[in-house]
């Protein structure tokens, strides 16, 4: 049979047309296949980790790699810029991130005191000088507070527990934060009690403010070999 070159072309043409259609295809079902592996947490939320939850294997294989990702990543920011404001559903959230921290005897001696109200956020940034302005231009603030009352001993570390899970989540919903201290500063810690009206009962560990990172602030490469010490010290 003799084909001319008009006839082979639009063959050719009608051929690759065919080839993406089934490459489209395979990759489709390729993804919901993998999709359908991911059998996703339960109803009740995420599955309780490491603890043979009933998570399947794939779901916490992407979860650990998320988790190790956002630990890379997380850094002190200390550039905001002022976008879209940090909405209280954010702050209740990063919240939640920190009351899931572990806690000695699981006591959970804490209380958290957030605040996106410029006006709030101003007259205190103006009493606090140091820090105060790093609040103001981040737009929302979280303070970590202490029970000494619960747990006399520990809570200054439970509530640090509590402070990098609330710094990791800020991570991963592209924010940024940074530690700013106040215990075991007396002063300060008084001080920032009275800035934002809190009872002095209740020990302010620090201050965390949430905004939108300007991307000036870079994680730093911390891994140090002669600090890991295997099998032999
Ligand atoms: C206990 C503690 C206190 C800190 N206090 C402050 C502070 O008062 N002001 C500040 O800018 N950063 C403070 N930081 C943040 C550190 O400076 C920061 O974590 C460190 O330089 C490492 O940088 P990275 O967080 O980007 O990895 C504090 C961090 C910790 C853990």
């Amino acid at each position: 049979m003799i084909i001319d070159n008009n006839r082979y072309f639009k063959i050719m043409k009608y051929f690759k047309f065919l080839q993406r259609v089934v490459i489209l295809a395979v990759t489709l079902l390729l993804s919901v296949s993998s999709f359908a592996q991911f059998d996703g947490p339960p109803p009740g939320g995420r599955p309780p980790m490491g603890q043979g939850g009933p998570g399947g294997a794939r779901f916490k294989q992407m979860m650990s790699r998320t988790v190790l990702e956002n630990i890379a990543n997380r850094k002190s920011v200390r550039n905001f810029v002022a976008t879209d404001p940090v909405t209280k559903d954010t702050l209740e959230m990063l919240v939640k991130a920190g009351m899931a921290a572990p806690t000695a005897m699981n006591k959970q001696p804490w209380h958290f005191f957030a605040t996106n109200d410029a006006k709030i956020i101003e007259a205190a940034a103006a009493k606090l000088g140091r820090g105060g302005n790093m609040i103001a231009e981040a737009g929302a603030v979280i303070i970590i507070l202490g029970e000494p009352t619960v747990s006399e001993m520990f809570w200054a570390i439970d509530c640090s527990c509590a402070a990098e899970n609330i710094l990791l989540a800020i991570e991963a919903l592209g924010l940024g934060g940074v530690w700013l201290s106040a215990y075991p500063n007396e002063q300060r810690m008084n001080d920032i009690n009275e800035a934002f009206g809190i009872p002095a009962e209740y020990k302010v560990l620090c201050m965390i403010p949430v905004g939108h990172p300007t991307g000036k602030d870079k994680p730093k490469d911390k891994w140090n070999k002669k600090k890991f010490h295997f099998n032999k010290w």
